[in-house]
């Protein structure tokens, strides 16, 4: 697959990624699973590249779901760690290439403060940089994010008539972002893990077996062109 076949004409505005398929990707390997999430790295840097050089303005990736917590306590920790880490070494490289950062999930007690100092460096440091949003979903979930809209609207004030689906989009954590055009997920799962429900209510969904660690631009390009050959009608009718 080549940049031949887009049509930059009609690229997604917003793309979103599930990253999975980390720890599969170390125990082909008889690797400790930590390792695949350091080779994921490269992926998610391949995954930003092929959105610059298509001119994605928007992506969204998953990083850390609230329900990751349940795994092994040596496993979260060397993920809050790792990502800490992440933060501090390459946000220079993301600031360089003109990617604004941000970090989205609860900033609940759970994520040391070390951890959030860093979330919020990198999310001043690259503020002003607009070839493209990249925001990290950590510590996220899609129903934990709307429920804090709720809390919000409740303590807002509003009056039930007031509240429309314009008024709950923007109290998301993230209102002013298009709905996502296109979804990925690597590793052959096909489901959505409590990813961006409400925002994927029309999102076209792209499926591949390859594990998170091997996914290159070029997986991208190719998700890009199949998602061009697709109808999207939103309920209506073909033109
Ligand atoms: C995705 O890879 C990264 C996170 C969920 C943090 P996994 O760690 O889920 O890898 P698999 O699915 O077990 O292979
Ligand atoms: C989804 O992957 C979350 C992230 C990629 C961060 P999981 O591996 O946690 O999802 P399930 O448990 O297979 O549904
Ligand atoms: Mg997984």
């Amino acid at each position: 697959m080549s940049l031949e076949r887009i049509d930059f004409s009609s690229v997604p505005r917003h793309l979103a990624c599930v990253m999975d398929g980390n720890g599969r990707w170390a125990a082909v390997r008889g690797l400790p699973r930590s390792k695949g999430h350091e080779a994921g790295l490269d992926a998610l840097f391949e995954a930003v590249d092929g959105c610059l050089e298509l001119s994605v303005k928007w992506l969204t990736v998953f990083a850390f779901s609230t329900e990751n917590w349940r795994r092994p306590v040596e496993e979260v920790r060397f993920l809050l760690e790792f990502n800490r880490e992440i933060l501090r070494r390459r946000r220079d490289e993301l600031n360089e290439k003109g990617v604004r950062l941000r970090i989205i999930g609860r900033r609940d007690r759970r994520l040391a403060g070390s951890l959030l100092r860093e979330m919020d460096k990198a999310a001043e440091l690259t503020a002003p940089n607009r070839r493209l949003i990249l925001s990290v979903a950590f510590n996220y979930g899609s129903r934990t994010e709307i429920t804090d809209a709720v809390r919000s609207i409740v303590k807002a004030g509003y009056e039930p008539a007031q509240i429309d689906e314009e008024v709950v989009a923007k109290h998301l954590y993230t209102p002013e972002a298009p709905d996502p055009d296109l979804v990925i997920r690597t590793s052959g799962e096909h489901r959505i893990s409590n990813f961006l429900l409400w925002q994927m209510a029309y999102s076209e969904m792209f499926f591949l077996d390859v594990l998170w660690p091997d996914f290159t631009r070029l997986h991208l390009f190719d998700a890009v062109a199949e998602y061009q050959a697709r109808q999207r009608r939103f309920g209506g009718l073909d033109q």
